[in-house]
């Protein structure tokens, strides 16, 4: 008889956002006159740009004619996108980076999930705490994680690094020795960054170990500050200790259309074998990438239009960012982040936990944000509210807060 992954047991029962969701969904059920607004998760909401919008139009009407359709797309993406990518992520920022190397996909979110698949079944991996939900779950699945505790919310074989208000959310390096690093700056949930001399440290430390760095640059478009690297591969000996993730999501709005790619540099090597030559099995096995006229839309992201259009949007959520800064900081909260990330983080009033201070936002407020335990034990006192909201919604849900 068939059995089940049991790791897949482990997990609890619903993923962080899931919850939320269904949250929102019985009380919109139960009061269906109170309108909910939504700064919960970091999904976008301005209209994909105009250059973006011809783009789709024109590669559609491509898949309509036999000289100009395209079928299955390469493996590792279109020649085309990942010279792009190379150009302008990578070399105008002066990493070495070459087109072959970046494997594009239908999104971060999927790649961050499956990287871990490419290493052994005992690596002992670190996360930062709080964390993006995905990095820890998928290392669950794969039965990495040791057993759950419930009392203190953590994997008895992960390496939390905690990052709170005290280290100004930037992890210590760890007293155990990982095999792989998950770091994501500027980063999700606390919407702080680090100083490029601060990840050079890391890379220095990971290439001491022998761990590879698994680096979630999806946030880089709302870096402000000129000291804060947008790419790990800006820091001396990367190429030999990291894959970085990256995603079309929070800056170009393709949370609906999925876009995104990682990069595993040939340099990066476990006894002689290529990386590279590992994640290029998945993809060209498991996975076919994202579709032609997704990835002939992401380049349009490139051209100088698309760079100033975009560029629009990312500064308009960025001021979102800022008022709810200065909203919150008036009505008397602790605020952090919001400056090179569109997440605010704030503490929670009164003593109250994470869940409490959402039920309080959802019934006085109907307002919803998301709870920082749900990111991890450190996240406990903590709420995170996005501001990728449209402007009047926002502005709303201050006032609501405001007057809570
Ligand atoms: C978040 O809210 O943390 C993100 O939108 C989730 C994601 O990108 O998958």
């Amino acid at each position: 008889m068939f059995q089940l992954n049991e790791n897949y047991l482990k997990l609890p029962g619903s993923y962080l956002f899931s919850t939320i969701a269904k949250k929102a969904a019985a009380y919109r059920a139960e009061y269906p006159d109170r309108p909910l607004i939504s700064l919960g998760i970091g999904d976008v909401t301005q209209p994909l740009a105009l250059v973006i919008i011809e783009a789709l139009h024109e590669a559609v009407d491509e898949m309509a004619k036999a000289e100009t359709f395209h079928g299955y797309a390469p493996d590792l993406g279109y020649e085309f996108l990942r010279r792009a990518i190379a150009e302008n992520d990578y070399a105008a920022r002066g990493c070495s980076i070459a087109a072959d190397e970046i494997f594009v996909s239908d999104g971060a979110k999927g790649d961050s999930a499956n990287i871990q698949e490419i290493f052994s079944s005992d690596s002992r991996i670190a996360v930062c705490d709080p964390v993006y939900p995905v990095y820890v779950d998928s290392n669950v699945m794969a039965g990495r994680t040791g057993e759950y505790d419930a009392a203190t919310g953590t994997w008895s074989k992960v390496i939390y690094m905690p990052c709170t208000a005290e280290n100004g959310f930037a992890p210590a390096l760890p007293d155990v020795t990982p095999d792989l690093i998950y770091l994501c700056f500027p980063n999700n949930p606390t919407g702080s960054a680090i100083t490029k001399d601060q990840l050079q440290e890391w890379v220095r430390y990971a290439s001491s170990v022998g761990a590879v760095i698994i680096y979630d640059a999806a946030y880089e478009a709302y870096i402000s500050e000129e000291n804060v690297p947008h790419s790990i591969y800006e820091c001396e000996g990367a190429r030999e200790c990291a894959i970085e993730l990256r995603s079309f999501s929070k800056n170009a709005g393709f949370t609906g259309t999925r876009l995104g790619f990682t990069v595993v540099p040939k340099d990066l090597k476990c006894n002689g074998v290529m990386l590279h030559s590992l994640w290029a099995r998945r993809h060209g096995t498991k996975y076919n990438g994202a579709p032609y006229i997704i990835q002939k839309a992401g380049c349009a992201v490139y051209t100088p239009e698309g760079k100033a259009q975009i560029a629009e949007q990312v500064a308009r959520y960025m001021e979102n960012a800022k008022m709810i800064r200065e909203a919150l900081k008036e009505s008397g909260y602790t605020v952090y982040g919001g400056v090179n990330a569109p997440y605010i983080w704030m503490k929670t009033p009164d003593g109250l936990t994470s869940w409490e201070f959402f039920d309080r936002l959802l019934n006085e407020a109907n307002v919803i944000g998301t709870p920082g335990s749900g990111f991890g034990p450190s996240g406990e006192g903590y709420f995170r509210l996005t501001a990728f909201g449209n402007r009047e919604n926002t502005k709303e849900a201050l006032e609501r807060i405001r007057r809570m």
